[in-house]
């Protein structure tokens, strides 16, 4: 059932779609004749990959060869593709925990265990890391992180915190998926660079991200940033389902330089409403209600004190036209209810005033 004040769902605003620019590239790819056969070149074409390079080249702040991407229809099919190239039924994939419950959902797909590793406002916890590559050792094939700006907390790791995880990968042999979804939408000063870049072999962190946060979710336009050699082996697993007409718009789109300026709004946008959410917590919450206050990205995580449960809150909250997702479906293992996860990037401003000051007197109920 969807409920009008959506502080659930994890999608964009769509009112940031440049749709119009978005209607002249593709008519320029049409007129090219680009855009509709079958992609021909598995790992994406280099009139695609050099773009998209050059975009992470500028906006990640590294540098990002054309010949050590490849393009794939979003995120969720990176996290799905390097799990299904790495791992057997039974092997180990660690997780965040919380982490991004579909993820879990997905990795679960591919027949593996997966198991939560805790996680602070720093990043993940690295003793309790390198605990689980020790007690699970020689089943462990994959780490899947969130470093920036992480989905369900909006925490950050930081940059010491983003060097121990790759020196572990590496010193276990194990590689890493970093979920780079949300590097790029920070509010104020950027995050720390990206954890492929503290990957000082190259081998053992491949990141994965898409433009769904940054320019429109339907074109399922992904890619991953990976070594030659991992490139490689993904594309052995590889169904070769990107779709080629969105992969050329947005290489024209990113040939263009637009995808700066458009880049800068996301940004802008997401800063109004976090103040926003923030300030109307700030003037509507209970005393005893905790929130995070991320820099970045889409969410807000939210602890209840001990007696009330996060079920409780969904279903007051629901009476009133508010969804919100409790925090315990993000967890590989089962966990206390008293989490919540609040979006705050799809809705317009006014609803999510609205929907804020509704949750808000939901929670006064207890
Ligand atoms: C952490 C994270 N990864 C991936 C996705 C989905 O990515 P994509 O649309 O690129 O498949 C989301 C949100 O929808 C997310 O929060």
């Amino acid at each position: 059932m969807s409920l009008k004040f959506d502080l659930n769902t994890g999608y964009p605003d769509l009112s940031l779609v440049p749709r119009g620019r978005l209607l002249e590239h593709l008519e320029g790819v049409f007129e090219s004749g680009r855009g509709m056969q079958y992609t021909g070149a598995l790992q994406g074409v280099a009139s695609v990959r050099e773009p998209v390079a050059d975009f992470l080249t500028r906006s990640l702040s590294a540098h990002v060869p054309p010949d050590e991407l490849m393009i794939i229809p979003g995120t969720l099919y990176g996290i799905d593709l390097a799990c299904r190239t790495v791992a057997q039924p039974g092997d180990v994939v660690l997780v965040e925990e919380p982490t991004f419950f579909f993820a879990v959902h997905l990795l679960k797909m591919s027949h593996v265990e997966v198991i939560g590793v805790p996680m602070g406002a720093d990043g993940i916890d690295l003793d309790a890391l390198e605990s689980a590559l020790k007690r699970y050792a020689g089943r462990v094939r994959l780490i899947y992180t969130i470093p920036s700006y992480h989905n369900p907390t909006g925490n950050c790791a930081t940059a010491a915190n983003r060097a121990g995880l790759a020196r572990l990968a590496a010193q276990y042999d194990v590689l890493a998926l970093e979920d780079a979804t949300y590097q790029v939408l920070y509010y104020g000063d950027p995050p720390p660079p990206a954890l492929k870049t503290f990957d000082l072999g190259g081998e053992h962190v491949a990141l994965t991200a898409s433009v769904s946060k940054i320019l429109m979710p339907s074109l399922r336009l992904g890619w991953i940033w990976a070594s030659t050699a991992w490139i490689k082996r993904f594309l052995g697993y590889h169904t070769n389902s990107t779709p080629v007409l969105s992969a050329d718009l947005v290489a024209d789109y990113m040939a263009s330089g637009e995808i700066d300026g458009q880049l800068e709004v996301v940004r802008a946008m997401l800063k109004r409403k976090h103040d926003t959410v923030m300030a109307a917590l700030r003037e509507h919450a209970p005393d005893w209600l905790m929130w995070s206050a991320p820099n970045g990205g889409y969410f807000l995580w939210l602890r209840l004190p001990e007696g009330i449960t996060a079920s409780e809150v969904e279903q007051a909250a629901a009476a009133r036209d508010v969804s919100v997702m409790r925090g315990s479906l993000s967890y590989a293992q089962p966990k206390d209810d008293q989490t919540l996860r609040l979006c705050f990037a799809m809705l317009p401003e006014p609803d999510l005033i609205e929907g804020i000051e509704r949750f808000c007197a939901a929670l006064k109920g207890f």
